[in-house]
């Protein structure tokens, strides 16, 4: 069995799958998504200098947000070509923008912040009143907590509305969900699931790891488990990262749908599971079902 890894500019944690895929694969291959051409005619490919990964039989992308387009079109073809993905043809319609994520997330009975998606800063500001400051502004686009913000007021809501309209960039409000400075990245693998809890670091609210954040050990709710696996199913993914805020005591929302969530050696000591080689296995158990099928 063969698996290539597709990977963007800031995942640097391929290497990690790569190194659990080599005891399980027959062959793996690490591809930069900028290394990548789609051919359309009478045949089509993925090539990756002259390698076709349309005859892989497993292909686990890694982009992140501003590779999304991209990826859309390159889950739909290895898909229509038979190659094992973590993914189904739309899923990163929904995965490439937190707020149309909201939508589904929310169509299938989930919680989520009350969400409020508009192109133009004055309708923003009248939209804020609605949802109570503070709120949250945030990019359509964007990992790591970056490009997430919070505004305490209009005043300090209209300035970064206007500047980041005039640097085109998506901006949408969201209900600030008041919370201990923690939150939880559920991870889903199949029927799998696991997870840890991010604290923050000092007076950040962002939980993110890369914005300094510190993971914890979590006590995933029975909640949360039905649904980040609701989440899972709704968007397509076998394999995602759902960030949760919030607690039993006081309700959980789904914030968002990770495609390329953080691995790390560390994060599968406060598992107390090698979650790398889990999502590896999975891959190559599916690879393995399709290549039964097609025989
Ligand atoms: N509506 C919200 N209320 C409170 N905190 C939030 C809200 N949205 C985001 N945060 C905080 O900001 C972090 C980053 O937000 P998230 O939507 O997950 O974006 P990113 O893609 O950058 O991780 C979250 O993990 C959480 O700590
Ligand atoms: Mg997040």
């Amino acid at each position: 069995m063969k698996l290539a890894i597709i990977y963007g500019d800031v995942s640097t944690k391929h290497q990690l799958i790569m190194e659990r895929a080599e005891d399980i694969f027959d062959s793996v291959l690490a591809v930069p998504v900028d290394g990548l051409k789609l051919v359309h005619g009478e045949e089509q490919k993925v090539l990756y200098k002259d390698i076709d990964l349309t005859d892989y039989d497993a292909v686990y992308l890694r982009t992140d947000d501003r590779d999304m387009l991209f990826a859309e079109h390159l889950v739909e073809i290895l898909n229509e070509e038979d190659v094992v993905t973590q993914a189904e043809n739309d899923t990163y319609s929904y995965e490439s923008n937190k707020f149309y994520s909201m939508k589904v997330l929310a169509e299938n009975g989930i919680n989520v912040p009350n969400s409020v998606y508009t192109l133009s800063p004055d309708v923003a500001v009248k939209a804020a009143e609605r949802l109570g400051y503070p709120v949250i502004m945030k990019t359509v686009k964007g990992v790591g907590g970056e490009g997430v913000m919070r505004a305490s007021s209009e005043n300090e809501l209209k300035p970064v509305m206007d500047t980041m309209k005039s640097f085109e960039q998506e901006i949408c409000l969201q209900e600030f969900k008041e919370h201990d400075g923690t939150d939880t990245r559920v991870i889903v693998i199949n029927g799998h699931v696991i997870g840890y809890s991010r604290s923050n670091a000092g007076d950040d609210w962002r939980s993110n790891i890369s914005a300094g954040g510190e993971r914890v050990e979590a006590n995933l709710s029975q909640k949360m488990v039905e649904d980040a696996l609701t989440a899972a199913r709704a968007t397509g993914f076998d394999i995602c990262g759902c960030d949760v805020i919030g607690d039993e005591e006081h309700g959980t929302s789904i914030l968002e749908i990770n495609g390329s969530f953080g691995l790390s050696e560390e994060m599968n000591e406060l598992i107390g599971e090698d979650v790398v080689l889990s999502l590896v296995e999975r891959m190559h158990e599916r690879a393995l079902e399709n290549s039964r099928k097609e025989e």
